[in-house]
């Protein structure tokens, strides 16, 4: 997505074409049939459960779900909280136990948002943001809908309706995805600049129904921002990065690698690491070992956050593992683009 993409396709059929969908009837038939069905692993909902927690820090927010349906991922601590839904099935809507009220309105007829300017402590979109013909419109009224300093939430990750999802989201890769959405909150012009956040590559829980298929558990994305104009006595918002490593107390993993020679064991997860022969020639590194000693776990924090690290730094999907030279007493990084990768060298 290149500078200027929004301006160059503003007002041509091109606009059209990327924002079309294979279904184009009316969108209240296809979701005239209600779904009591979780769009996304345990893993990968308790993962959104979880952000919306950490970076919902007001005491007591007023919340609007657009795009609602019957689950709205709230935590325990926000879920007394006044709940708008927004949404086209009533029954779905009448059956989520947080909402205070709901409203049915179709986005795509009208994109405006029924509500007056500054209602909203937050704004959440979760997994569908992929059935928005005109986001940047939607994007825009949830900017005015909220208050100075609110946050929009968008939460997506690789599941869709392919029929109702518009033709860039089915085309792009995921990676090009959360380029779009950080690419439709910049071009409303109503947001501070947008964060990101990922969590990808994870284990998917063995009792999730696809467990066999040996696939991760689904992505988590999210793209977030503010609307200008925070009061300074209201809390800043976390960084994730900081919070994931704040999890890790800084004097113990110093400890923990102080012992690692000895207890063979990652800092960051405390699992044993695996044994890892080191392939001839390896990336034209200059490893002297036979073997060194990595972290496979795909729970670890250092790996799990690493995806989310290299993002923010490179713009590439990757993560690192953790890595120890025992002969040189050394720990760093192994850059991983998946999962699997380096697997094939484990020894032991
Ligand atoms: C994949 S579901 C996600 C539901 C919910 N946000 C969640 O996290 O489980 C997509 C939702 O978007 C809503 N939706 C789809 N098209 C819409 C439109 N044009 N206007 C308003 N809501 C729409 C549907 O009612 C449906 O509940």
């Amino acid at each position: 997505m290149h500078d200027g993409f929004w301006a160059s396709i503003r007002n041509t059929t091109d606009h059209q074409d990327y924002f079309s969908r294979i279904d184009e009837s009316d969108d209240a038939i296809f979701y005239n049939k209600e779904r009591f069905v979780s769009h996304l692993d345990s893993l990968a909902m308790e993962t959104v459960v979880d952000l919306i927690g950490q970076l919902v820090v007001e005491d007591n927010p007023v919340m609007l779900d657009l795009m609602a349906s019957w689950d709205s991922h709230i935590p325990t601590r926000l879920q007394s909280c006044r709940i708008t839904g927004l949404g086209l099935n009533e029954t779905e809507l009448k059956n989520n136990q947080v909402l205070s009220d709901y409203v049915i309105h179709d986005l795509n007829r009208d994109g405006r948002l029924p509500f007056s300017n500054g209602s909203f402590d937050v704004v959440l979109n979760t997994v569908s943001v992929d059935y928005l013909v005109n986001p940047i419109a939607v994007f825009r009224e949830a900017g005015r809908v909220l208050k100075p300093g609110g946050l929009f939430l968008v939460i997506f990750s690789n599941r869709m309706f392919p029929d109702k999802a518009v033709k860039i989201w089915r085309e792009s890769s995921e990676e090009e995805r959360i380029l779009l959405v950080e690419n439709i909150f910049q071009e409303t012009g109503s947001f501070d600049a947008p964060e990101v956040f990922i969590s990808k590559g994870r284990p998917r829980p063995r009792d999730d129904k696809y467990a066999h298929w040996g696939t991760p558990s689904d992505p988590v994305y999210a793209v977030y921002a503010e609307k200008p104009g925070k009061t300074p006595s209201r809390k800043p918002r976390p960084a994730i990065l900081s919070i994931m490593e704040s999890k890790m107390n800084e004097g113990v993993l110093e400890h923990k690698k102080r012992q690692i020679h000895k207890t063979l064991q990652c800092p960051h997860c405390d699992e044993k690491m695996n044994k890892w022969a080191v392939p001839e020639n390896p990336f034209e590194a200059t490893w002297e070992n036979e073997f060194l000693y990595i972290c496979f776990n795909d729970n670890c924090s250092y790996y799990v956050r690493g995806w989310d690290h290299v993002y923010r730094t490179t713009s590439r999907i990757a993560s690192y593992r953790f890595m120890y030279n025992q002969d040189k007493d050394i720990c760093s990084p192994i850059p991983v683009p998946s999962s699997k990768a380096l697997r094939e060298s484990i020894i032991g």
